[in-house]
């Protein structure tokens, strides 16, 4: 199968934007700081890399693009960009640049962007209630979503969920991470939320609990990988091809990976973890080709 990924961008990004310009409240609904400011960081320019993994996951389960995989899309980058704004705030990694653009806090105050996050996570619920189809797949959607953002209660074997692995983050500021610790931050903060976009998006294609395990590993070795990368762009990139303030990693002595391998060994332990993602897609034959693609995109990317 022969993948086009710049159309399949396109097509994924088109379908994700018009969603979320439907499920967003417009700028004019009262009270108006509140929506201009979701809308100010979602429309902001991400990469919309959770969608493109939903998306691409249910059409390689499904066979086709399922009714509410562009909703299922949608909610996922709410929650992500609920977590970039307060993950921008003062009292966090306290940044003033993202996706090119004034934070959420530096535009509109710092309780107005705590309060978009905020409703970003609730409407991002409301818009997995309403999603078409199975009652029973859709419950396990949002249990899996639920726990994956959360502190990492509810289910053995999987690591914390996003929160926690945000506070494991701030509490590794300033002091000396060893290789465990900053391996359990990133499967946390940033590889829960990954893995469970192509869980759910497999689960919303009709994945039954075999294809889901082996989704749920490709996206926990695409997600590590993910969140390396991460880290070597924040050291070998500039701010402006990043769109946020390059260097503040290190300046802040963060837990990463480079911080405990060096980048050059940072760089082979992305490519090992994309082999064994793509290996993981096996069972699933050609039909796997647009997502791998995707996940060729999330370690080879350049910002
Ligand atoms: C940035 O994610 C935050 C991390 C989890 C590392 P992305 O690199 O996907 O950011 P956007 O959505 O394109 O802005
Ligand atoms: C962000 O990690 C993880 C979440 C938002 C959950 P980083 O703090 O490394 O992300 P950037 O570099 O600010 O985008
Ligand atoms: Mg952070
Ligand atoms: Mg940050
Ligand atoms: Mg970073």
């Amino acid at each position: 199968m022969n993948v086009d990924y710049q159309q399949l961008v396109r097509s994924g990004v088109a379908l994700t934007d018009a969603a979320l310009e439907r499920l967003l409240p417009h700028t004019e609904a009262l009270p108006h700081s509140i929506h201009r400011a979701m809308r100010h960081s979602i429309f902001a320019g991400g990469k919309r890399l959770r969608p493109l993994l939903v998306l691409e996951a249910a059409r390689m389960v499904a066979g086709n693009l399922p009714d509410g995989a562009a909703d299922l899309g949608a909610a996922m980058e709410m929650l992500h960009t609920y977590s970039l704004i307060h993950d921008d705030l003062p009292a966090l990694d306290n940044d003033d640049l993202r996706r090119g653009k004034p934070t959420c806090h530096v535009v509109y105050g710092e309780a107005t962007a705590i309060l978009a996050g905020d409703a970003l996570q609730t409407l991002a619920y409301q818009t997995l209630a309403q999603l078409p189809g199975d009652a029973a797949a859709k419950v396990e959607i949002i249990r899996e979503i639920s726990i994956a953002t959360g502190t990492g209660v509810g289910q053995e074997g999987l690591p914390p969920g996003m929160i926690g692995g945000q506070v494991m983050d701030l509490e590794g500021e300033g002091k000396k991470p060893t290789a465990a610790l900053v391996e359990a931050i990133h499967r946390a903060k940033t590889g829960a939320l990954i893995t469970v976009s192509i869980v759910a998006g497999g689960l919303l294609g009709g994945a039954g609990a075999a294809d889901v395990e082996y989704l749920r590993r490709f996206g926990q070795c695409a997600g590590l990988a993910f969140q390396i990368v991460d880290d070597i762009l924040d050291e070998t990139e500039s701010s402006t091809a990043l769109g946020k303030t390059a260097g503040k990693d290190t300046a802040t002595e963060k837990a990463t990976w480079p911080a405990v391998f060096g980048l050059e060994s940072s760089r082979e332990t992305a490519a090992e973890l994309l082999r064994d993602a793509l290996a993981e897609l096996q069972p699933f034959g050609e039909q796997a080709e647009p997502l791998k693609a995707v996940a060729r995109a999330l370690v080879e990317r350049t910002h």
